[in-house]
Formats: C-alpha cells, structure tokens, sequence
C-alpha cells in the first residue's frame, strides 16, 4: 500500500465557480485589471501529464506512480477549450500559448490548434498561437502543427551535455532527441524557435556558456529561465537561483553582450545581443527582476479553472460555469468580473526567501497543472 498523504485541500478540488454578475456585459476588448494591466496573452494547459520529470517542476519523489493525475472527464475538451478562448479573444488576448504538463501528450493536439487558428481578435487580426514543448515529440509533430496553423514553438532544453540534461529531465532523455525536435521545428516553418534554459545553481548553471555558444549564430533564440519558486513541490532555495545579471557576466566574459530594447511591452525577457552580431539571447529574471507591472498573462488550468498569477493559490473554474449551461455573455461577464478584481502582483512582493511560503499555509498549484 501507498504511504503516500493526501492533502486535505487539493487546490484541485476547491469549489470555486466565479459569480455570474447581475447585470451582463458586452467584451469592448478594453479590459484592464485593477492595477490597469490588460489582458493580453492566455496560456492553455492541455494535460497535467508530462513524460519528462525535472527537478525543478516534476519530481519523481511527487510526481510517482501513486500520484493522482487528472482522469480525462475532468479535462476540457477542444470544443470547451475555444469556446473559453473566444471569449477571452473578445476581452482582448491576442496570444494563445497551448502549454501543459506536456502539450503533446494530449492526442490529436493540432485538431484544436485548427479550432484556435480560426478565431480572431475584434478587428479582424490573427491570434499569435503558440506552444511551449519538451520537445521530445516535436520531431514526429512539428509539420501537423504547422499545417494546422501554429505559428511557433518554445523548446525546454536545460543543458547540452547529455549527463547534465539526463539528470534534468531524470527519466534519460538525450540532448540529441531535443535538438533534432528543434530543426523539425525550423524545418516546418514554426520559427523564429525559442528554447528555453531553466537555471538551477549547482545542478546545471556550468551549462550557461556552452548553450550560449551552441545556439549563437543560430536562427534559436536562446533564453535562460531564473528558478523559481513555482508550486509547492520543487523544494526552491534562494541560493540556488542564479540572477540574470551573473549569467550576462559569464557569457560577457567569452562572447560580450549589449542589451536591446524590448519587443513589446509586458515582454517575459530581456534582450541581449552579441557584439559581434551573432544573434541574441533572453534573460527572464522573474525572481530578481520581477515583470508582474505589464503582466498581461491568464492562466487557464487543464480542467478549466482561470488563474490570475502564476502563483496563485486557487482558480475560478470556469468549467462549472460551461457545464452548467450559462451563456457565452454570462460567461464572459464573470470573467470581466474576475479579471477586474485583479490585483496579483506575487514576483513583486517576493522578499528573499519565501522557501517557508511554498510549503503552506495554502498550496500553491503546480506549474505542470497550470501551465509555463
Ligand atoms: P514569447 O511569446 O516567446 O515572448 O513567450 P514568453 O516570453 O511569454 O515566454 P514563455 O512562455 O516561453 O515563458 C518563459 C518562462 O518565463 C516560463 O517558462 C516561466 O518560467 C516564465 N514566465 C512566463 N510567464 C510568467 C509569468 O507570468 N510570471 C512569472 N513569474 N514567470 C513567467
Ligand atoms: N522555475 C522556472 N521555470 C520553470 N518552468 C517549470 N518550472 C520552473 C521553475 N521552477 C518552466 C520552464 C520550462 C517550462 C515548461 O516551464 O521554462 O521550460
Ligand atoms: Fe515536463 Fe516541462 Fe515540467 Fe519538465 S518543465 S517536467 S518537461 S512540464
Ligand atoms: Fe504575472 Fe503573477 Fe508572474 Fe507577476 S508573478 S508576472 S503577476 S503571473
């Protein structure tokens, strides 16, 4: 038998549907929150499952064979997944991010990539439609993507060496597998490819030089991620984050670097680029530097409760809201109603060491449950 406890309040579980307000609304696409944020970018999890088990989001001690993933009844479908997303398009999000656990896990994935590709924003513009991958099924599904109409991919890959990465992922995944998911990608046209470094100091921060020399030059765009204390399983440190700042001195060291201004207001990473003319790189320094003044980001769950903030403790379920049988406007004002009262701002507030906030008093949901 399992030794395993369960939590008495699995975040999972809460009830929690959002109020359907009184007078209802029409989307004007103007949203904001209440610290005058819009609403701008919604991230989808389409499976809490993941076949990778790194040590930063995953654990194995966690995550093993005993752990209660969600049974497929409980996850949206494809049709409730763009429904939900027509009504966020119409409040203003004009990128759709599919992420998970990981999002190719879920079968026949590019059918509701085709649902998504068919919405537009209010004046007639196409979504950014986009997904974050392990990149251990992109060889075999990068061109399905594409022809159903995703624009580009972000790749996880924490290390070049195979002894480092394996330790990682921890289930024996090679390098090599991702790097070839990684030209699939550029060869169906899913660029300009992203991939993203995760940073856990002590475990794989000698890696941050040779990556960087790796993808420059590159048409990849290489950013390394801060660890963060996301979730309430990965046992986070304060003194296992490198900053942003170090890994531009180390890279500084062999290839300088000069920083460029931002793409676009809101934008996750920094940029910086070789003085040499050798491309750029990203840095997201979500712990040091935290970016929650233009966030923009929603959250919905893979069984369709809507998070305001990465580090939210509980979500509104929206899929109550669906399968009760409220209207789209209905539905729609709740979630005017809920993006209206937001005000979460949890990087920001971060002091140093919040290593005692990730174990309670309330759990934070996984990243892997609420989506990168
Ligand atoms: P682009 O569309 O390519 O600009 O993507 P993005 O910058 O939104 O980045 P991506 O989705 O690849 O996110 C990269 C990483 O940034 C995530 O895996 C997280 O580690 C971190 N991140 C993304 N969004 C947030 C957020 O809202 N809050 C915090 N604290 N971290 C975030
Ligand atoms: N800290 C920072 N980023 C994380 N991710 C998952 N867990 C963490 C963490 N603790 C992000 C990584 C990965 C994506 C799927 O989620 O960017 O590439
Ligand atoms: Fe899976 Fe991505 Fe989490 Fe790694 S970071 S366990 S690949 S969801
Ligand atoms: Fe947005 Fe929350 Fe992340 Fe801040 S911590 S950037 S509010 S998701």
């Amino acid at each position: 038998m399992s030794s395993r406890i369960i939590p008495v309040a699995d975040y999972r579980s809460l009830p929690s549907a959002p109020r359907i307000p009184a007078s209802l609304e029409q989307p004007t696409g103007l949203l904001a929150d209440s610290l005058a944020r819009p609403l701008r970018d919604l991230r989808i999890s389409v499976t809490d499952r993941c076949n990778f088990r790194c040590v930063y989001c995953m654990p194995k001690e966690v995550f093993d064979k005993d752990y209660a993933f969600l049974p497929h009844s409980a996850l949206l479908s494809f049709e409730e997944i763009t429904r939900v997303a027509s009504l966020f398009v119409a409040h203003g999000v004009e990128k759709i991010r599919l992420t998970g656990g990981e999002p190719l896990l879920r079968k026949n994935l590019e059918n509701l990539v085709a649902m998504l590709r068919a919405l537009k924003t209010p004046d007639g513009r196409e979504l950014d439609l986009t997904l974050t991958t392990n990149g251990s099924l992109l060889a075999r599904k990068a061109q399905a993507l594409k022809d159903a109409g995703l624009n580009r991919v972000t790749v996880s890959l924490d290390a070049l060496d195979d002894a480092v990465f394996r330790r990682m992922n921890d289930v024996d995944f090679s390098v090599s597998d991702v790097l070839h998911g990684i030209e699939a990608a550029h060869r169906a046209g899913l660029g300009p490819v992203k991939v993203n470094m995760v940073v856990k100091g002590g475990m794989n921060d000698q890696e941050i030089v040779p990556m960087a020399r790796h993808f420059k030059g590159s048409p990849t765009i290489l950013r390394f991620i801060e660890y963060m204390d996301v979730g309430a399983s990965n046992g986070w440190k304060m003194d296992e984050v490198i900053p942003s700042a170090e890994v531009v001195r180390r890279i500084s060291e062999v290839m300088p670097l000069q920083p460029v201004d931002p793409n676009y207001s809101g934008e996750t990473a920094a940029r910086w680029r070789y003085a040499d003319g050798g491309g750029e790189v990203g840095m997201i320094s979500s712990v040091t530097q935290a970016f929650c003044h233009d966030c923009t980001r929603a959250r919905l769950s893979t069984e369709g409760k809507l998070y305001t903030c990465l580090f939210a403790t509980s979500g509104h379920d929206l899929r109550a809201l669906l399968r009760a049988g409220h209207s789209d406007q209905e539905i729609s004002s709740a979630v005017a109603q809920v993006w209206r009262a937001r005000g979460d701002r949890y990087s920001e507030l971060r002091t140093g060491s919040t290593e005692g906030l990730a174990q309670g008093p309330r759990k934070k949901v996984e990243m892997s449950y609420i989506g990168g």
